[in-house]
């Protein structure tokens, strides 16, 4: 194929070096700077993961402390921000108000737009990971017309914004304990991921030296895709069709029509041709959310069934498919309470510290600009026609 190495969706090609995360698909292993994700997800938090990620190594108690203290110290966003979302119609979709707003936040810490200064880089990331949260719930306050809620920065990262989502400055919010767990949890399974498509997309656009809030909402918009972190949206919007468990069938049976576009979502990955380590600890923790909280949800057992069906099933064997970490967190986020159209921008939140990392590390180092070729297969040279003789 002349001069190129021609890969469509870049299955065989790595466009980095990276010491971040370690994926072995075949054997179900994800690694953060080489510790298993199973351990991270039973003993670190997400603010300890976040500090791994981006230093390289888990922090002293004393690093820690100060890393949280920095954080949680850029929890609020500028008042200026909140006008923004007068903008948008208040039944927008909550990923396309993150697209803009995440984007808009270049417009007020200039200081990031001098990506060559390291110390404007780690301002950013902080700024970054604390603002996710806050604008998040402030995507969805908007929606069901309720005022902002302030970040409330004695709480912890994940209790936090469970009260800016459920709060309201009339009645304080009362977060229970195994709630702020599981969602802290849901974000670290979804720190990072390696080279994926959003975090493709977030290393491409800074490769441009474009600063890094710009950077973040473009990885954002490589998220929302079904295909990536709009599947656990999809997982829910699936299992709601599906709505019993006697029809479970007809749904596996459309998946493996190839003259069907359906897929079950939740299902496959491009890397993982074992189970998503992610997954396993996904399930885990759904199953102790729901013991503890007593749900008892039909989807769960639409889930749980299909889940058995796809895992015996030769279709689903033979092609590898797995249930990937999306199938169980939406799960999750039902019994937490979090509306559906909220799952992918959760999803995002858990991710930024992993696009900034990656941002981050491909910023110290050295590198070009990322400008993949292509196999051209349009006309050939052809001379311009006047219009009359079109
Ligand atoms: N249901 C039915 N068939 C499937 C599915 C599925 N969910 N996923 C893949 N296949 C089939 C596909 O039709 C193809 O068959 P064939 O070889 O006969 O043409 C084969 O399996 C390989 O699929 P592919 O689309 O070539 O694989 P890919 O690596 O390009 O895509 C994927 C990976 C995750 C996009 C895909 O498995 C999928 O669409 N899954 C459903 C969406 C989903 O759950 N996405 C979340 C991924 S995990 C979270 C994240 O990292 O964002």
């Amino acid at each position: 194929k002349g001069m190129f190495t021609y890969d469509p969706g870049f299955v065989s090609t790595a466009s980095c070096e990276s010491q971040i995360t370690y994926i072995d698909g075949n054997n179900g292993i994800l690694l953060h700077r080489g510790y298993p994700i199973e351990q991270l997800a039973e003993h670190s938090d997400y603010l300890e993961t976040c500090y791994l990620l981006l230093y390289g190594e888990l922090p002293t108690k004393a690093q820690k402390e100060e890393f949280v203290k920095t954080v949680t110290h850029h929890t609020m966003v500028h008042e200026q921000l909140a006008h923004f979302f007068n903008g948008f119609r208040r039944d927008s979709h909550p990923m396309a108000i993150m697209c803009g707003v995440v984007g808009a936040l270049s417009a007020f810490y200039h200081d990031s737009l001098d990506i060559t200064d390291d110390n404007n880089r780690q301002v950013a990331a902080f700024r970054l990971i604390a603002k996710m949260p806050t604008i998040a719930a402030m995507s969805y306050k908007f929606s069901i017309g309720q005022p902002f809620m302030y970040p409330d920065n004695s709480k912890g990262y994940a209790e936090n914004f469970l009260h800016m989502m459920f709060g309201v400055p009339c009645e304080p919010s009362n977060v229970s304990p195994t709630l702020a767990k599981a969602m802290d949890r849901i974000f670290l399974l979804h720190a990072d991921h390696e080279q994926n498509a959003s975090t493709s997309t977030v290393r491409l656009a800074g490769s441009s030296g474009a600063n890094p809030f710009a950077c973040i909402a473009a990885g954002i918009a490589a998220l929302w895709g079904p295909s990536h972190g709009g599947a656990n949206e999809a997982v829910l919007e699936m299992l709601e069709e599906i709505g019993d468990v006697s029809r479970i069938d007809e749904f596996v049976a459309r998946a493996k029509d190839k003259n069907d576009p359906f897929r079950l979502m939740g299902f496959g990955h491009r890397v993982y041709k074992n189970f998503d380590p992610r997954a396993k600890v996904m399930k885990e923790a759904a199953d102790d959310v729901l013991a503890e909280l007593g749900v008892d949800d039909p989807l769960l057992a639409v889930a749980k069934r299909l889940e058995e069906i796809a895992l015996s099933d030769e279709y689903f064997i033979s092609k590898k498919l797995y249930p990937n970490v999306d199938f169980y967190s939406g799960i999750i986020l039902k019994a937490i309470g979090i509306p559906t159209s909220m799952f992918t921008v959760i999803f995002a939140v858990g991710r930024t510290v992993g696009w900034i990392a990656h941002w981050h590390e491909m910023i110290s180092g050295s590198y070009r600009i990322g400008r993949p070729r292509q196999l051209y297969t349009g006309h050939t040279q052809r001379d311009y026609l006047p219009l009359d003789k079109r």
